[in-house]
């Protein structure tokens, strides 16, 4: 016999054996203590599908709309998640105005634009014809989030951009010295005109004189992280822009690394 089918017929057994004893012991009971006892709504009948195998969950403490709290080392919030998604949607908006009849090439900078370029790309609706997407690295050099030196490297861009109107996307302008340079690189390469969208802006520290041609918000002169924005390497996951509590950043564990 098969295994499933003796499963069944000893579940039958114990189900008959239980019912009989039920029935036994409602025998014993006096009649005027069985009538109301028969008399009792029954349970209604569920299907298999629908017995949940555990107890009910509880409502969850949170509703959606309520935003997570943040993280333990962070000092504020700086851009909450919701703000920045109504902005990148403002942007994508503006840039398939600007770029509607462009083909443009968009070149995320790697590795802080890398969230925000994937929610921008999508904000471009409705679709640019001949948008192409390619990734750029950039990688400027500082030691602390104090302490910054001006010495950018720039990767190859790796499509063929001439005739093109680029659009480089950047997570933060800071001194201006990236953008300059990558600019600089994308018109070398033969590009028909270069433009950059980031979303940080911090004019008060720039020494360049330039501006991104789209930003997203103007920030002041501190050091943030998160969405892209990283220190040390880590919160670039985190999806709002933060500020850092100074014993974080001061830490052994981030110290150590520099
Ligand atoms: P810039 O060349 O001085 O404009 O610096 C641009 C780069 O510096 C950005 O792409 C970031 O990688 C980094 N950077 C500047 N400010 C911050 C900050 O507040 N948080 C994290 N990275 C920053």
């Amino acid at each position: 016999m098969h295994f499933s089918t003796v499963r069944c017929h000893c579940r039958c057994a114990l189900t008959f054996a239980r019912a009989r004893s039920v029935a036994r012991r409602a025998r014993a009971l006096p009649p005027s203590l069985l009538l109301p006892l028969l008399l009792l709504p029954l349970p209604p009948l569920r299907s298999r599908a629908e017995k949940t195998p555990f107890p009910e969950s509880p409502a969850p403490a949170m509703s959606d709309d309520a935003p997570p709290p943040p993280d333990e080392e962070m000092l504020k919030v700086l851009y909450p998640a919701s703000a920045i998604a109504a902005r990148v949607a403002e942007l994508g908006a503006e840039l398939e105005r600007h770029y509607r009849d462009k083909a443009p090439v968009v070149l995320p900078v790697m590795t802080g634009a890398l969230p925000f370029a994937a929610d921008l790309i999508r904000a471009i609706r409705p679709r640019v014809k001949g948008l192409v997407v390619e990734c750029v690295r950039a990688k400027s050099y500082f030691a602390t989030s104090e302490v910054r030196a001006a010495s950018v490297a720039v990767g190859d861009v790796g499509v063929d951009v001439r005739g093109r109107h680029v659009l480089l996307v950047e997570d933060i302008v800071d001194t201006g010295h990236t953008m300059e340079k990558l600019k600089a690189k994308v018109l070398e390469n033969g590009a028909a005109t270069v433009a950059m969208v980031s979303l940080l802006n911090k004019r008060a520290r720039r020494v360049t004189g330039t501006q991104p041609e789209f930003a997203g918000f103007d920030c002041d002169d501190e050091f943030v992280v998160g969405y892209g924005l990283d220190f040390c390497g880590e919160f670039r996951e985190v999806p709002y822009v933060g500020v850092l509590k100074p014993e974080v950043a001061a830490s052994e564990h981030f110290t150590k690394q520099g």
